[in-house]
């Protein structure tokens, strides 16, 4: 007893002593092959399956990259299709809790599924990793020290593209977008940004999600003749609202723009209908930083395809996980270590280098893009370092 003492009362010893014991608890998880478990909740069906699969190939290419381990740990994946429903989202969530024991949660892509999986993790104190949905409440009034999110706020390509569009000297704008949370929220920071650069939205059209039946909503837009329209549609309603906005012929005589969502993922199916069009997003087709070269090469070899925005989003999500878990020594209830260190760290994404705020959602560039040969090319910064303002945050 006596020399235990003696032993912690030196601050190297104390350091050697810590060392060990880390050592000792990421051999004991290592050794006992507990594995890390990982509730990846995604939608699998529906208009944004295309989505979800992107984010969990973007998520396994990381962990390959690590040989199948994190911190030490083999992974195993336990994988729900939440449908992009937010009525079955608690259930879910509580199932992979509470009858799977998961140790992280990854999910989702819909802003509604995100919010009820925010509220559970918030609740139960599980570690939460947000790879699409940009629901703004979730880095917001629901932010909590156990709680990150890999991709945007709703309100930041909505906003970048309000002051792109007020900088072009655009006047009246007619918004048009799905009734939830995605949808009002992008166009509550185009809004507010349009507006603040001497802009005005003139008309705020909306269909609940996820109808693509847009015909009565153009004819209406035909008959606004506003100076351009501002869009959040993202998945199988993108590809379908692109190609009915051409047929209709507004294309060649009202600019649509949107944030980057409407031609992300979706360009092969929209064909030509979508030449031309330009979107706010934080990530591009040709960045061609050295990183996204990597990434780019390392998924079309793997996958087949090449990589969208979603793709991104799924791997710096697992790169989330693995700075969290290495600085907890593969120990996932330390969860004020894996905090500390996700919040010190500078991810290296495929977009560009960010870190997060103190909200925890991340501090981007915002891209313009226009499509080009199937591309969304890189066209210049709309707004450099972006910072979601977290309302209703207190942490
Ligand atoms: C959302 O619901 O938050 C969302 C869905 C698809 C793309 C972007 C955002």
């Amino acid at each position: 007893m006596k020399a235990t003492g003696t032993f912690l009362q030196s601050p190297v010893s104390k350091t050697l002593l810590a060392a060990a014991l880390a050592l000792i608890s990421t051999a004991s998880f290592a050794q006992a092959g507990t594995k890390l478990k990982i509730g990846l909740m995604l939608p699998y069906s529906g208009t944004y399956a295309s989505l979800g699969n992107a984010i969990e190939n973007g998520f396994k290419l990381y962990l390959a990259e690590q040989g199948g381990k994190i911190a030490g740990r083999e992974v195993e994946i336990v994988k729900v299709d939440d449908e992009s429903d937010p009525s079955k989202a608690t259930d879910n969530v509580n199932k992979l809790i509470k009858r799977d024991n998961v140790d992280v949660l990854i999910g989702s892509v819909h802003s509604g599924v995100a919010m009820a999986m925010a509220k559970v993790a918030k609740d139960s104190g599980t570690l939460l990793i947000v790879p699409n949905a940009g629901a703004d409440a979730v880095t917001g009034a629901m932010c909590a020290p156990n709680i990150f999110r890999s991709s945007f706020s709703n309100w930041q390509p909505g906003y970048a593209m309000g002051e792109v569009m007020a900088k072009k000297g655009i006047k009246k704008a007619v918004t048009i977008t799905w009734k939830y949370a995605a949808g009002d929220e992008t166009v509550r920071g185009f809004k507010e940004a349009f507006e603040k650069g001497g802009g005005t939205v003139v008309k705020e059209l909306s269909l609940p999600f996820p109808n693509v039946e847009f015909q009565a909503l153009l004819t209406d837009i035909a008959s606004t003749k506003p100076d351009a329209v501002f869009t959040f549609f993202a998945g199988g309603g993108a590809v379908k609202f692109v190609k009915d906005y051409a047929a209709a012929g507004l294309k060649k005589t009202i600019p649509l723009y949107g944030s980057g969502f409407l031609t992300d993922g979706t360009l092969d199916a929209q064909g030509a209908d979508a030449d031309g069009l330009m979107t706010a997003l934080h990530y591009a087709d040709n960045l061609e930083n050295t990183k996204d070269k990597a990434f780019r090469l390392a998924y079309a070899k793997t996958y087949k395809l090449q990589p969208d925005v979603y793709a991104v989003q799924g791997y710096d999500a697992g790169q989330i996980l693995g700075i969290g878990m290495r600085a907890t020594n593969g120990d996932a209830s330390k969860k004020a270590d894996f905090a500390k260190a996700v919040e010190a760290a500078k991810i290296d994404s495929p977009r560009g280098p960010f870190s997060l705020s103190k909200a925890h959602n991340p501090v981007q560039d915002i891209y313009l893009r226009q499509v080009t040969a199937k591309e969304n090319r890189l066209i210049g910064v709309a707004s450099k370092a972006l910072v979601d303002p977290a309302r209703g945050c207190k942490m």
